[in-house]
């Protein structure tokens, strides 16, 4: 119950560590005890010495007597205890060590775990956790494991080992006294297991309101120009400092909370040292015990309950560590929809793609994609328009695994996409929508992502095709130009070009466009189209656009509407049929005829 197994047994290589912890620990303690010991002889001896000499009425043998054991036992002391020190120094110093080591160990071992994961669940990871939740738990949750790893765990056995050890010594000087001790100890752990009911709600309470927060925060800080533009900015700034209240007053009762259960067991740990040194002062004065044996006992009294103390003061971020591991490995044990080892995708000259029979739905309820069948090849490109809503997006999210195909199936050369990985399928297709993001770093940087081995050749010859070498040359830095996170410090149809050049140097056998022009200047965006029908004579290519006039010269065109795939054909043959796709072309040119009359 105070140790998660699991959470060990994923880091199997700290256990090591935090075994050598733990007997750096007990070294320390042992020395200790050898000091204090000595002192205890010393004490005794010289005690004892001048009362046996000064009833013999001798002075003289009083005084040799005395400086003959007194200097013995003194040197032997000395020597003894400053071995004793040393090697408590280095085991101290190797305590730390280890205890490092055990925590580092742990840290990257989750880090990784939660890492490989996040890549595993490949685009789907946002089902799983918010960005911002994956940040705080491999952030902040993984750092309060690390105290779990480093201190908690050695501690706990520490403080099982060191009382044992502590009674067995103190046994031969009091029994007495070391039973009032060990009776005492076992009413930390219970009190700290009654503190961690009630702790474990509230932590758990306190986790969630902290995700929230970081949700809500992350939200507003990305939408923050909409929130000014709309004057809402104060609105959820009310709303969010509601929030952070709400934080804080979970916040202070989780200190409250620490704070308390620390100061019973202050009580138990005081009270105890106390009642068992009282023992000792009775037995003293009933001349049962000598008064260097006193001096062990009320020295010693304090590490018997040091060490459990401490335990109870790790323990409550250790409890903290405990709720973040459980959503760590709420994490990891997240559904995998992707394969790991899959097919390989057979290669042949071209790669061709096709869609059988294929439904889908995001929510189980409503149908967004109604029985699609249709293919993709080389030669000749595809189009596929349809109003907005109607699934065409949608379709290429499936195509490119974003989105798990449940009802229908895709096949890739012949292989089902659903038994590919993710990583041999990125091998092979491509997209670029309106959304491709752009890194904060140089163009060259963002370019050479597709192609890390690109030729100057090469780069130039993609950006002469997406149209950007103009631009680039009249940069003072040209490629190596920065840009800001985002791509911000670009303009949208830059960005638009940027990674258009960027799929045409990864050069994938096929590539889907997703409204991938939209905010291209009309000259450019022929020459570009251009560039995408010349590709679509080797490649396999697919585009999504409302710009109907640019699709015109298609092999085949599919006109989506609500989710259905109700026409296909070339231009000519859907305007003949004079079906949807002609009204659409026909509304289109009156628009634009009207804009050209103004
Ligand atoms: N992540 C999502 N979760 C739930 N529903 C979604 C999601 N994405 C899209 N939809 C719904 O699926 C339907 C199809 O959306 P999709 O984005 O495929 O349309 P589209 O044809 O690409 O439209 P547009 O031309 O506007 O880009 C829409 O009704 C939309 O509301
Ligand atoms: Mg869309």
């Amino acid at each position: 119950m105070m140790i998660n197994k699991r959470l060990i047994s994923v880091c199997d290589e700290s256990k090591k560590y935090m075994g050598l912890t733990i007997v750096c620990s007990w070294i320390g303690l042992v020395c200790n005890i050898i000091i204090i010991w000595l002192i205890g002889q010393l004490l005794n001896t010289m005690v004892a010495g001048q009362t046996l000499d000064l009833m013999s009425g001798s002075l003289w043998g009083a005084m040799s007597n005395y400086k003959l054991t007194t200097t013995l036992s003194l040197s032997t002391g000395i020597i003894i205890t400053v071995i004793a020190l040393i090697i408590k120094l280095v085991s101290h110093h190797l305590y730390g060590l280890y205890s490092y080591k055990s925590s580092a160990n742990a840290r990257t071992t989750l880090r990784r775990l939660v890492y490989e994961k996040l890549l595993r669940l490949g685009m789907d990871y946002q089902n799983a956790e918010k960005t911002s939740g994956v940040v705080q738990l491999s952030i902040e949750g993984v750092e309060q494991l690390e105290i779990y790893f480093g201190k908690y765990i050695p501690q706990f056995f520490y403080s099982l080992l060191a009382p044992l050890t502590l009674f067995v010594v103190i046994s031969f000087i009091s029994w007495k006294a070391a039973l009032v001790f060990m009776l005492c100890v076992p009413l930390i752990p219970m009190s700290i297991i009654a503190i961690m009911k009630v702790a474990k709600r509230i932590l758990k309470e306190y986790w969630n309101n902290y995700a929230n927060l970081g949700d809500t925060f992350l939200e507003n800080l990305q939408g923050l120009t909409t929130l000014k533009v709309y004057g809402q900015d104060e609105q959820k700034h009310i709303e969010m400092n509601e929030e952070a209240e709400g934080f804080r007053r979970i916040t202070m009762k989780v200190l409250s909370m620490q704070l308390n259960s620390i100061n019973i067991m202050d009580l138990i740990a005081f009270g105890g040292s106390a009642i068992g040194t009282i023992v000792a002062l009775y037995q003293f004065k009933n001349g049962h015990l000598g008064v260097g044996d006193l001096i062990i006992i009320i020295l010693l009294s304090s590490e018997f309950f040091i060490p459990l103390r401490l335990l109870g003061s790790y323990f409550h971020i250790a409890m903290n560590g405990m709720a973040a591991s459980d959503r760590i490995f709420a994490l990891l044990d997240t559904e995998e929809e992707n394969i790991i080892n899959g097919k390989v995708i057979p290669i042949r000259e071209g790669l061709d793609i096709s869609v059988e029979n294929v439904n889908f739905s995001y929510d189980g309820k409503r149908q967004v994609l109604k029985d699609i069948s249709f293919d993709l090849m080389p030669g000749g490109l595809t189009a596929i328009v349809g109003e907005s809503g109607s699934g065409k997006s949608t379709m290429a999210a499936l195509l490119l695994a974003q989105k798990k195909v449940r009802d229908g199936k895709i096949l890739l050369n012949g292989v089902s996409l659903s038994e590919v990985a993710p990583y041999e399928l990125y091998q092979h297709v491509s997209l670029v929508s309106a959304h491709s993001h752009i890194f904060k770093g140089t163009l060259r940087d963002n370019l050479l992502m597709a192609k890390p081995d690109a030729t100057q050749a090469e780069i130039n010859e993609a950006l002469k095709t997406a149209r950007l070498d103009e631009f680039i040359t009249s940069l003072p830095n040209g490629l190596e130009t920065e840009v800001s996170e985002n791509g911000s410090s670009l303009s949208g149809g830059q960005k638009q070009r940027l990674a258009l050049a960027r799929v045409i140097l990864a050069n994938r056998q096929a590539i889907i466009f997703d409204e991938a022009t939209s905010n291209i200047d009309v000259e450019s965006e022929e020459a570009i189209w251009d560039a995408i029908y010349d590709l679509s004579k080797t490649k396999t290519i697919m585009v999504i656009s409302h710009r109907l006039a640019s699709v015109r010269r298609a092999k085949a065109i599919h006109v989506f509407k609500m989710g259905e795939l109700v026409e296909s054909g070339t231009h000519e043959e859907l305007m003949i049929k004079d079906g949807v796709y002609a009204n659409m072309v026909s509304r289109q040119q009156q628009l634009e005829s009207i804009r050209e009359v103004r």
